[in-house]
């Protein structure tokens, strides 16, 4: 008998929020897991060294790999969106797409598949529509960022890389990511609302997400964009209310008034006021069936490991 041949996974920007828990379910899959960061790389730990700043990157990671996942970006929540910060969200991303789609066109590999991230922000402030993949961008920041990291992401097609790219949405996590603000302000008794409350949340549970991409690599038939959300977003109130009564309920559902929002955060207040209700439809057909697809389901999940 033949043990069937181990496939190694390069994750680019791999070191955080949800290129952690990717890097475990993917080693329970059996899969040899390699990172390329810029800090502290080892190669004996599978970390390999790269700076897309600088076009600095170690091709050995490159040749070794059979699927290519890039993750990498700076933070779009780590401070006011001045133009500084926006020329540093844009140019860490394309950056590094740029370099990776470059790379693989010139450095011999096996790489046959190719992940790239985007998110459900190309599709901006849609109200209570349903929205599918092929809606337009939008023609606000988060749009026209999505939108350009996904045509960098295009060129991948160039070297004939089979390329998937997931529109990721409010990642679950007990780790971080969007929830872990709003617990800090549930352990304090408030339950925050934002705006009317009525703008959606597409969601979804961290667990979930690192199964898609399993299934974009295991599938061969998914190729093109896809909607990473689960199947119920909910509306910012209904969301907040959950929460709250998960949390055992004492919690007083506070209203913060949009313009007050946009005082505090600026532009970046589109984060949380701006709503999208993005179809999972597109991955359903594509044979994915969900963990979490209840919001209750997943926020038990994760509130149990808080
Ligand atoms: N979490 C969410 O809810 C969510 C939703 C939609 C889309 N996404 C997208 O999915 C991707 C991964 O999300 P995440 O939550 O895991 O993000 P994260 O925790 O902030 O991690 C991002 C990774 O990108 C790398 N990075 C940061 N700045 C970089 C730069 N200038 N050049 C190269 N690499 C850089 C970092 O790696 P090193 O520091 O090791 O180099 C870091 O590990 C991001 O691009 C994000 O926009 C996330």
């Amino acid at each position: 008998m033949t043990t069937p041949e181990i496939k190694t996974v390069l994750l680019a920007g791999g070191s955080g929020l949800i290129g952690s828990r990717l890097k475990e379910h993917l080693e329970s899959k059996n899969y040899r897991v390699l990172n390329f960061t810029r800090k502290g790389a080892d190669p004996t730990k599978g970390l390999y060294h790269w700076d897309p700043e600088k076009k600095v990157i170690d091709e050995a990671a490159i040749k070794q790999a059979d699927i290519l996942i890039n993750l990498a970006g700076t933070s779009i929540a780590d401070g006011r969106w001045t133009a500084r910060q926006k020329r540093k969200i844009i140019n860490s991303r394309i950056f590094a797409t740029d370099l990776l789609a470059h790379t693989l066109q010139q450095v011999p590999n096996k790489i046959t598949t190719v992940i790239n991230a985007s998110a459900i922000g190309i599709y901006g402030n849609t109200d209570n529509r349903i929205i599918r993949e092929d809606n337009y961008p939008a023609t606000d920041f988060l749009g026209q960022t999505c939108k350009r990291w996904e045509d960098a992401a295009s060129n991948f097609k160039k070297s004939g890389k089979r390329l998937v790219i997931f529109r990721i949405g409010l990642v679950l996590s007990e780790d971080g990511g969007f929830l872990k603000p709003l617990l800090k302000a549930i352990q304090l008794g408030i339950a925050p609302v934002f705006g009317n409350g009525e703008q959606y949340q597409s969601w979804i549970h961290i667990d979930d997400l690192c199964k898609m991409f399993n299934k974009a690599i295991t599938n061969e038939k998914m190729e093109g964009v896809y909607n990473a959300v689960g199947p119920c977003p909910l509306s910012n109130y209904n969301f907040m209310k959950l929460l709250a009564q998960l949390k055992e309920g004492n919690q007083f559902l506070l209203k913060i008034p949009a313009f007050l929002m946009k005082i505090i955060m600026g532009e970046m207040s589109a984060l949380v006021l701006d709503g999208t209700r993005a179809s999972s439809k597109k991955i359903e057909e594509a044979g994915f069936t969900f963990t979490y697809p209840q919001a209750s389901h997943a926020l038990r999940n994760i509130l149990d490991k808080y």
